[in-house]
């Protein structure tokens, strides 16, 4: 089968190890189900792992993909939710300390076929097209929870999300914008910034600029590049809401104003099966249709890639059959 994916870690040049070609159609364990998949999204994990960041060096060739939408065999329609849980656990699933996502332990979504746990499969609504649904896994899970979970906000409070066109900051945007929030979102480009401000953004501020006051809640997924900013622009009791690290893991992490501040800093990772039903549910009732900058074949992936690691994306890019 046609699929996408990583020969070995590069983590210079993460590019240089994407590979697209023939694999082997996946076996179907006991409890799975086979997956003809319609659209699948890429996500900053493909390239941390091809990066080789979080991932066993024997894994490789590993097929790329965490999200995705497509068919069954009986011809349902689904989409899948991206957390594989150990066998019998029935907690919180990102509790999971043997959780993984698609890609990770077992095949990923950016091919003809995957399998996945029969927990997994959720149908899909008619009215999200196989596109939408395929980006509604990993960027816009982890998203509603950071906000609905997480964040402690409720309608009117003000969100400032660092970062204005990736996958989790979209996300962000069209589901703070629905729930009532106040956005604030800080992007790199003024045409960034427009297209936040055309999906639903109040107010948008190049990177490090003062805000006129503070928010009640921060979103972080960038890291380094924005952590003091974060830390200066959430109110004195607010919430910092972390998920990711892409321009760095290390900044200083000025543990005066933390506790002066009272500042919550509040992890989060991935959303629950629950989260996901929520989600898809929300979505529709909301009528939410989520930012999709590239549609592209999988077979012309590549493209796809290349605009991530060069920051030229806009919401997210999905691959169809
Ligand atoms: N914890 C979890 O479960 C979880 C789940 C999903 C994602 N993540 C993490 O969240 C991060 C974002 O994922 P994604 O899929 O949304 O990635 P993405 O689509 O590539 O988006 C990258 C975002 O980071 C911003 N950014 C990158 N470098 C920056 C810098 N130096 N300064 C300012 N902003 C910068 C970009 O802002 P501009 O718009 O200004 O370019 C853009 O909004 C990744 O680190 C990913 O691993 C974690």
């Amino acid at each position: 089968m046609l699929a996408v994916y990583a020969k070995g870690p590069e983590f210079a040049d993460p590019l240089s190890a994407l590979m697209i070609g023939e694999r082997p159609e996946p076996v179907v364990p006991d409890g799975w189900v086979r997956v003809r998949i319609s659209a699948a999204s890429l996500n900053r994990h493909d390239l941390w792992t091809l990066r080789g960041v979080g991932v066993h060096p024997l894994k490789f060739p590993t097929i790329l993909g965490c999200d995705g939408a497509g068919v069954l065999d009986d011809g349902s329609e689904i989409v899948l939710y991206p957390v594989i849980t150990s066998t019998n656990w029935c907690s919180d699933e990102t509790l999971d300390p043997g959780y993984s996502v698609f890609s990770e332990i077992h095949q990923g979504t950016l091919a003809d076929y995957v399998v996945a746990p029969r927990r997994n499969v959720l149908p899909r609504p008619e009215s999200l097209s196989p596109v939408s649904a395929a980006a509604l896994g990993t960027a816009w899970l982890t998203a509603y929870r950071m906000l609905f979970s997480k964040s402690g906000l409720q309608p009117g409070m003000t969100m400032l999300i660092q970062g204005a066109s990736g996958g989790v900051a979209t996300a962000l945007i069209q589901l703070g914008r629905a729930a009532g929030m106040e956005v604030w979102v800080t992007g790199r480009t003024d045409k960034k910034r427009a297209a936040a401000e055309q999906l639903g953004a109040h107010r948008t501020f190049a990177p490090g600029e003062a805000l006129p006051n503070r928010g009640d809640a921060v979103f972080e997924s960038v890291g380094e590049a924005t952590w003091a900013h974060s830390l200066e622009s959430v109110r004195r009791g607010g919430t910092i809401v972390v998920v990711g690290m892409t321009s760095g893991n290390n900044p200083p992490a000025n543990i005066l104003r933390i506790f002066v501040e009272q500042i919550a800093i509040v992890g989060s990772a991935m959303g629950t099966l629950q989260d996901m039903r929520n989600l898809i549910q929300f979505v529709v009732t909301s009528g939410i249709v989520p930012k999709i900058g590239l549609t592209l074949p999988l077979r012309e992936a590549t493209e796809g890639f290349r605009a991530m690691w060069e920051d030229r994306t806009s919401g997210k890019v999905v691959f169809t059959r």
